[in-house]
């Protein structure tokens, strides 16, 4: 708690103070140790932030489903609310160049993707470590060309995944992998925040022993992805249970785009960073392309952000009186709301 305290006296700088004590697991040098083993600190950090994060992000998709709907007065039912689950296709010209670009981008070991101020994430799982994750998989970076064909991917089934969601939508950061040939994972939700969904883009296809994604849907049924390259799947990640198919022995391993998508006010299928290690952002206010807007209340989306950090910060400090009170949080606004 000490520590929390410590970036809490230090108001000016805390934001910055913030990323370090985020970033700091990352240094270490032996591998991959957990921030959530053994200090105290790092969990109720941890806490507060997945709290405010989903609280936040329930808020906003609220409004955004809101703001569809008026805009579209015809809209029907959302089609993923029927099972959960929508498989939907590449447009034929472009899966062919699709699965090249993939298996052109460089492959780099887990351990090695870790950008900064990504590696203590609100999803961060304490059990994860490289020796697994590479054995499960392969790992990619992101080339230029492939963005840009994702980009034109996600701008040609922009409409489709509107009437799939039922709102406008944002495309998030990419996370590339190929998971090898072996055992299957076991039945999961990913426990983001609901109105979060993936959509997985098989470049070389799924289904028939290449490896798919099995999804339990809402109506009790378990299906398999399947499809030609390119194939995709966009699913309730949190809602709907759903585990790795691996590819037979034998067959290659198989590439998967893991896309995060989240809701927005207006439709942006322009892909916000990649890297095996970036998830969702986990606030709405950490969408990219709202800087310097003024969105609520006259305040600019930094000074929300700023905010925000402050008001998990306090959260994970049990809100103690003494510093509700300090004028180090005058003017900050953040006991207002
Ligand atoms: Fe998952």
């Amino acid at each position: 708690m000490d520590k929390l305290k410590e970036i809490f006296a230090d108001l000016e700088n805390s934001t910055q103070k913030l990323a370090d004590f985020e970033r700091e697991p990352a240094s270490v040098p032996d591998g991959y140790v957990s921030p959530l083993v053994g200090d105290p600190a790092a969990i109720k950090w941890y806490r507060a932030r997945r709290a405010f994060s989903y609280f936040a992000w329930d808020i906003y998709a609220g409004a955004a489903i809101k703001h569809y709907q008026a805009a579209n007065p015809n809209h029907g039912v959302p089609l993923l609310n029927e099972h959960g689950a929508f498989v939907g296709e590449t447009p034929i010209h472009l899966r062919e160049m699709l699965e090249r670009e993939y298996l052109r981008c460089k492959e780099v070991p887990w351990r090695d993707q870790r950008p900064e101020g990504s590696a203590f994430n609100p999803l961060y799982d304490p059990d994860s470590y490289p020796a697994v994750r590479d054995q499960e998989c392969s790992h990619r970076e992101m080339s230029v060309d492939l963005e840009a064909l994702l980009n034109d991917i996600l701008a040609s089934i922009a409409p489709l995944v509107e009437a799939i969601l039922g709102h406008y939508w944002s495309a998030g950061a990419v996370r590339l992998y190929s998971h090898k040939p072996g055992q299957d994972a076991r039945f999961h939700t990913d426990g983001w925040p609901l109105s979060l969904r993936k959509l997985m883009i098989y470049p070389s296809g799924a289904g028939s022993g290449k490896g798919s994604t099995a999804f339990f849907l809402k109506n009790d049924l378990v299906v398999d992805a399947a499809g030609d390259k390119g194939a995709w799947a966009l699913f309730e990640n949190s809602t709907v249970r759903h585990k790795a198919i691996a590819p037979q022995l034998g067959n290659s391993p198989r590439p998967t785009i893991e896309i995060v998508i989240t809701p927005a006010f207006k439709t942006d299928p322009k892909i916000k960073g990649s890297g095996i290690h970036v998830m969702y952002p986990w606030l709405p206010s950490d969408i990219e392309g709202l800087e310097g807007e003024r969105v609520t209340n006259g305040f600019t989306t930094a000074e929300i952000k700023n905010r925000s950090l402050l008001r998990t910060l306090l959260l994970a400090m049990d809100m103690p009186g003494e510093l509700k009170t300090s004028p180090l949080c005058k003017g900050l606004g953040y006991l207002d709301i």
